[in-house]
């Protein structure tokens, strides 16, 4: 094989910046050979936004093409494990989104599950759907790549490097991403998102916790450094009496069985902690930031906000249509533009190590170990919150 040859599965707002993330990968050997949605107008929009030659509305013509070898999924998450599981039995690779999976309720669809489902059969089911998923990659011998973009951005790759030069131990990880409100409909619900802020939002900072314990333990002792327990609070913020009767709303809201705001710390088998934070509350451009404390040294990460690029502008309009950064509210006043999303928040690093993992027959740098065990601390977390207690990890 000399290409990759892609097929996109959804149409909006990740498969968006899939798409141009992979444009901007210099020699990049792939191709994107179609996109499918069922929304047809949706797939037609996005074909000739990016000059990709077919679309479609049934993603299973593309797992039927001969000329398709990876499938990307840009779709919501309770769509995630039976796509993949679907992909796998067709031989075709996959580029999986954030969260893996979780778990999306079995009785009448109107149930607000959120509110109503014992969190510790959450956390089973959700096991056992990301075996599944596992189950079909190894049985297909195909490919499954995790979409996590954290572990690739340049700011963490430098990190990681800075943790390797440092030999420091890792003993403290703060890291948070979020902003004011996603605006996709599937994240109103537990039915489809699997849950609210720390599922949404939570996916990334936790993932990335886990890939630089990993590192750590990796780099010193030869195997990685795992969770030990969790502890979580969950709250709807918007929900408050006094954010109610305000005139005019800045956040989205709206939030029906998810929580709009999260926090979990984790303590890890050799004692040190990370705690997560993740908002749908929080104005002022979207928050992805780190903090690493190690023994001997102290990192920064700031993906968002960065101020590598500082702009004034005394109205809104003077910037025009051109992107400064990801749910701003106001262009208007002084604002710190993101250089190139694509690249500082590591989607066109993802895409690259994926295009090469399947060139050379290797594994990806994220894969379904991370994906799994992300979605084991999410609902762990869930679990905790709902308890009231720390949660020891299950192993
Ligand atoms: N890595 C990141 O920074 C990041 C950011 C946003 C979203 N995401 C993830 O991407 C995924 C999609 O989120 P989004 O914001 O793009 O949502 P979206 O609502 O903007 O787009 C979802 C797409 O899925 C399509 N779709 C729905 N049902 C389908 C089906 N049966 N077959 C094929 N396509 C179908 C829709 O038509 C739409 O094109 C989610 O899992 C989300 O967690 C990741």
């Amino acid at each position: 094989m000399e290409r990759v040859r892609i097929g996109i599965v959804g149409s909006q707002f990740a498969a968006s910046f899939h798409i141009t993330s992979l444009a901007k990968l210099r020699g990049v050997k792939a191709d994107i050979v179609a996109v499918a949605s069922p929304n047809i107008d949706h797939a037609a929009a996005c074909a000739g936004t990016f000059g990709i030659p077919e679309y479609c509305n049934d993603y299973r013509r593309l797992l039927e093409r001969k000329d398709i070898d990876v499938v990307d999924l840009c779709i919501p998450t309770d769509l995630h494990a039976q796509f993949c599981v679907e992909a796998a039995q067709a031989g075709k690779h996959v580029i999986c989104e954030k969260p893996l999976t979780g778990y999306f309720g079995k009785d009448r669809p109107e149930d607000l599950v959120g509110l109503t489902v014992d969190r510790e059969m959450m956390l089973k089911e959700t096991l056992a759907d990301c075996d599944r998923v596992k189950k079909a990659v190894e049985a297909g011998s195909v490919k499954f790549m995790y979409a996590e973009n954290w572990i690739y951005a340049p700011p963490v790759t430098k990190l990681k490097a800075l943790i390797k030069a440092s030999g420091g131990t890792i003993m403290d990880i703060r890291a948070e991403q979020s902003h004011s409100g996603s605006q996709a409909t599937y994240s109103r619900r537990w039915k489809t998102s699997g849950g609210g802020a720390l599922m949404r939002l939570g996916a990334h900072p936790v993932g990335a916790v886990l890939h630089l314990k990993h590192f750590e333990g990796v780099l010193k002792q030869g195997r990685p450094i795992l969770a030990k327990s969790v502890t979580a609070e969950v709250a709807q913020k918007t929900k408050m009496e006094a954010f109610g009767r305000e005139p005019k709303h800045y956040l989205v809201s709206g939030w029906e069985d998810v929580e709009d705001w999260g926090a979990m710390v984790i303590t890890f088998e050799d004692g040190s902690t990370a705690t997560i934070l993740a908002s749908d509350g929080v104005l002022g451009g979207v928050r992805n930031t780190m903090t690493v404390y190690l023994s001997n040294a102290v990192v920064n990460v700031n993906m968002n906000p960065s101020n590598c690029l500082e702009v004034y502008a005394p109205e809104p309009h003077i910037f025009k249509d051109e992107y400064l950064v990801e749910k701003l509210e106001t262009k208007a006043g002084w604002n710190f533009p993101s250089p190139d999303d694509d690249w500082v928040k590591g989607y066109s690093p993802e895409m690259e190590d994926f295009v090469d993992a399947v060139l050379t027959h290797r594994e990806p740098v994220s894969g379904i170990a991370l994906a799994r065990d992300v979605v084991e601390i999410i609902y762990t977390a869930y679990l905790s919150a709902q308890q009231g207690r720390r949660v020891e990890m299950m192993r």
